[in-house]
């Protein structure tokens, strides 16, 4: 059968509590420590991945722009620098990112509007143009994502724009499998690693109900996205877009 008409079933995740326990960490020193370890677990893809993400936005003047899992709001920080006059809204339900988030973009003038809540019971004020999810969605069960987009399609402007950067499952496992090893070796290679740090972050790994493209292409497709396109894959990273 082919693997875009395989009805998606995937194991079930970790309680969104723990979820949160797991991420409050990685928000000390400002978030630093975040991104120095989310760099270093995409193995050199994380930074390629932002700019794609950024370079996939048509900002203009009336942008409304909602990020979903907006962490230590490092992208919003590049947007703002660039745009400083977009509207945007984070929300994150780990306290600790939020806050690293805030402290992050206090020199700023225009800020975002912060919100620390769980992106399954949002209810934002307004439209957006523009609805950017990275490395968050991964953490959701099938019907939770599934739950999500079909919000995410109702929060968007007429001419919005759905943009959903997640870690990927491989379709080959054997593949897969050859590639996460090299990664798990360049990791461990790298400097001031903790062994049981990286074993803790892998068994997290395996526990996420991550998607082939295919699987999030046919679940964009179940939920009625149009237009749907994969704008940037690299081993186990891709960026979908998609429109109402
Ligand atoms: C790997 S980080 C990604 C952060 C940022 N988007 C980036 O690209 O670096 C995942 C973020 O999603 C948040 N998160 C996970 N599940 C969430 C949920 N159900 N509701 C809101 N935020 C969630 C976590 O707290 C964490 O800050």
């Amino acid at each position: 059968m082919n693997a875009s008409k395989k009805k998606l079933k995937l194991k079930e995740t970790r309680s969104k509590r723990q979820t949160a326990i797991f991420y409050k960490d990685f928000a000390a020193n400002g978030g630093e420590l975040y991104l120095t370890e989310i760099r270093r677990f995409a193995v050199g893809l994380y930074d390629l991945m932002v700019d794609n993400i950024i370079q996939t936005i048509a900002f203009d003047e009336q942008d409304h722009l909602l990020d979903l899992g907006s962490g230590v709001a490092n992208i919003e920080e590049r947007i703002l620098d660039m745009f400083p006059n977009i509207n945007i809204t984070c929300v994150d339900n780990t306290p600790e990112m939020i806050q690293a988030g805030q402290e992050r973009l206090t020199y700023l003038t225009k800020k975002p509007h912060f919100i620390c809540q769980d992106i399954l019971t949002l209810k934002p004020e307004g439209k957006f143009k523009t609805i950017i999810s990275n490395l968050t969605i991964h953490n959701l069960s099938i019907d939770e994502k599934k739950c999500l987009l079909k919000k995410i399609k109702s929060w968007l402007t007429p001419n919005g724009i759905f943009i959903w950067g997640d870690f990927m499952e491989f379709e080959n496992k054997k593949h897969g499998d050859e590639i996460m090893q090299k990664r798990k070796q360049r990791i461990l290679e790298s400097n001031g690693v903790d062994p049981h740090f990286v074993e803790e972050i892998l068994t997290k790994e395996s526990q996420d109900a991550r998607l082939t493209v295919e699987q999030t292409k046919q679940l964009l497709t179940e939920i009625d996205f149009q237009n749907i396109e994969v704008i940037w894959h690299q081993d186990f990273l891709a960026i979908l877009k998609a429109t109402l």
